[in-house]
């Protein structure tokens, strides 16, 4: 996948990028619903319904460019989480010569983006596909399984700045120095812990979840749970944080589907695929409760599903109790 390398090196440049917005947002006034010339707050809301940031149009457009713009003739279009439909690269870039490539890119560009404003973590989440040859990408060619991914990674903006990548053998992790402004190679070959003590989920939804995921969630508490580990509770509200902390210290993150959103919150292209690959990739798992989230199939771009990933100990029990448990809810 030698062809893949110029776009990697744009997305570690787009990471850099970004993490220099993030850092500067307050002081350059970048937080906040994004607005039109007058100052007035934009009406549109993305697909997704949400009102979009300020942050999200700007590291939405990095991305689009680092995407389609690295190399000509590898990425053929690209599904971003902030656009309702997917664009080939020859609109982004506005030159036929970008009109085709062997791969498609998905991303979301700042995940979590309501935490800019009280300085919390954010991330960045991408995934890459092969598409034939000569392909111009229209939305067919993203309808594909996560494991037809055959790259994946999500950039961390926190205390301090992290690149975490898999390319289907194994999972890197880099960190920027920030004096060089270069990604080092701090974290070779992760690998999750088969168990571990944190549990990554929004309680304020406890009484939405379905029973088996309660349950679970009571084992955790109570250490009565197969791996008899006390869990911890973290729970930062922004997906990249929330999994890479579990990714280092083992545990798992859930977005279970609540009584109105029984498929949940998190889009299967742009948030549980790549990160599904990466803890498969690392010796974790990844699952909708029900089955494994990387031989879904998508419906739609901007499909949502429920979404448990993490050590393979936690992800493999809580599978079990959705076995075992009716949803009495
Ligand atoms: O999908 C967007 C997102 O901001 C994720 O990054 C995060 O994990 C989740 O939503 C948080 O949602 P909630 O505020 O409902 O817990």
């Amino acid at each position: 996948m030698r062809d893949l390398e110029p776009v990697l090196r744009g997305i570690a440049q787009a990471c850099k990028q970004i993490n220099r917005i993030v850092q500067r947002a307050q002081t350059d006034d970048l937080y906040g619903v994004a607005t039109d010339k007058d100052g007035n707050p934009l009406e549109d809301t993305n697909i997704q319904g949400e009102v979009q940031q300020k942050l999200d149009l700007v590291c939405n457009a990095i991305m689009l460019k680092a995407f389609c713009g690295s190399s000509v003739g590898v990425i053929a279009g690209v599904a971003s989480e902030e656009e309702d439909v997917p664009r080939t690269c020859c609109d982004v870039m506005g030159d036929s010569a970008f009109a085709v490539g062997e791969y498609v890119a998905v991303f979301d560009p700042i995940d979590g983006s309501k935490n800019i404003d009280s300085s919390l973590p954010v991330g960045t989440i991408f995934g890459v596909y092969k598409a034939a040859p000569g392909t111009k990408a229209g939305e067919k060619t993203f309808l594909q399984k996560g494991t037809e991914m055959v790259a994946a990674g999500y950039c961390l903006y926190s205390a301090t700045t992290v690149l975490v990548i898999t390319m289907g053998s194994g999972v890197d992790g880099f960190t920027l120095d920030p004096d060089q402004g270069d990604f080092l190679h701090t974290h070779p070959d992760i690998r999750i812990p088969s168990a571990g003590p944190i549990y990554s989920f929004n309680e304020a939804n406890f009484h939405d979840f379905s029973t088996p995921v309660q349950k679970y969630l009571d084992a955790l508490k109570s250490g009565s749970s197969a791996t008899r580990i006390r869990s911890n509770a973290r729970y930062v509200g922004a997906l990249v944080a929330d999994v890479h902390n579990v990714l280092i210290k083992g545990g798992i993150y859930g977005y279970p589907g609540t009584r109105d959103n029984p498929n949940g919150k998190l889009r299967l292209l742009y948030e549980g695929n790549p990160m599904a690959m990466i803890m498969e990739q690392a010796g974790g798992a990844a699952s909708t409760g029900t089955g494994r989230i990387l031989d879904v199939k998508p419906s739609e771009i901007h499909m949502r599903i429920p979404t448990f990933l993490g050590s393979i100990d936690n992800v493999y029990e809580l599978d079990q109790f959705h076995q075992y448990y009716e949803d009495e809810s």
